[in-house]
């Protein structure tokens, strides 16, 4: 009976929550991913949208899957290239970003005329989804480094520095084992060809290679202890 009631109470919550999307869980959301996707990627412009983002988290992989925010990012961020993944960014950068693909998706700025009338029928977040949707990207936000620590970033560091702020902020080295570390820099050479970013591939003089035996032992000396519980 007690717990009937309170499950009936949580309900009710729920219900009365204002934004309806705060319902919308991870198959609905993949759903809106997967719909616009087809869209995108049928139009003239796919080859370059293709290689705008990376493909990365789907929506069950979200942080937060079952949020609002969640389900605000499937249903907007994924119009015109793969799902961006919260992690990419620091809490400050994201405020910056959405505003200027919130610019695009009401037919303003940089190629925000050609995207609306190539993408016809394209939504665009009210003021309070802007917000929800910031509150959430920085909620699950990457963690930057703090400089403070490492005197050596301008030596040891060179080839992490220069490798890894190419698309987003220098993560935090201690935020991660050297487990993980491994798994991640695999994971962004990938982006960087995906990207077309410096891969070391082709030796361009003066331009920075990609050195990854050296990102490695810098990250690896920095890392977080591997028993480290999270
Ligand atoms: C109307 C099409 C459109 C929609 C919708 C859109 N984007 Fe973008 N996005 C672009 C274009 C075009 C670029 C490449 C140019 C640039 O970076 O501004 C881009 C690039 C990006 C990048 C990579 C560049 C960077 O600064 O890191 C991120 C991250 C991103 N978008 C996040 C988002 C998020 C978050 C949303 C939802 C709030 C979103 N996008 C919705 C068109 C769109
Ligand atoms: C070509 C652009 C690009 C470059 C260069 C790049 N990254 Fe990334 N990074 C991304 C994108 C896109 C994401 C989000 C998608 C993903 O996680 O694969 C990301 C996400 C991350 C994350 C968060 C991932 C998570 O799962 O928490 C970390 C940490 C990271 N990058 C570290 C690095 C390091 C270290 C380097 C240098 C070796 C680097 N990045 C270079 C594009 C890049």
């Amino acid at each position: 009976m007690f717990m009937s009631g309170r499950f009936a109470t949580v309900l009710l919550l729920l219900l009365l929550c204002p934004a309806s999307v705060a319902l919308a869980g991870p198959a609905e959301n993949q759903a809106l991913i997967d719909t616009a996707r087809a869209r995108w990627e049928g139009s003239p412009q796919a080859g370059w949208m293709v290689r705008i983002l990376p493909p990365s988290v789907d929506a069950a992989a979200l942080p937060e899957a079952g949020s609002g925010g969640a389900a605000l990012l499937a249903r907007y961020c994924a119009q015109c290239h793969h799902l961006p993944n919260p992690a990419m960014h620091h809490p400050d950068k994201w405020a910056k970003v959405v505003h200027r693909m919130v610019d695009r998706m009401r037919g303003h700025g940089n190629r925000g005329a050609q995207m609306r009338q190539m993408m016809g029928g394209l939504a665009a977040p009210d003021e309070e989804e802007v917000h929800m949707l910031i509150g959430y990207l920085r909620r699950n936000a990457q963690k930057p480094i703090d400089v403070a620590r490492y005197p050596d970033l301008d030596t040891r560091g060179r080839s992490f520095r220069d490798a890894c702020e190419q698309c987003h902020v220098l993560p935090e080295p201690a935020s991660r084992t050297a487990g993980e570390w491994r798994r991640v820099v695999s994971r962004m050479e990938r982006n960087m060809a995906w990207m077309n970013r410096v891969t070391g591939s082709q030796a361009v003089p003066g331009e920075t290679q990609l050195r990854v035996p050296d990102i490695l032992s810098y990250l690896t000396a920095h890392a977080a202890p591997a028993t480290r519980t999270r």
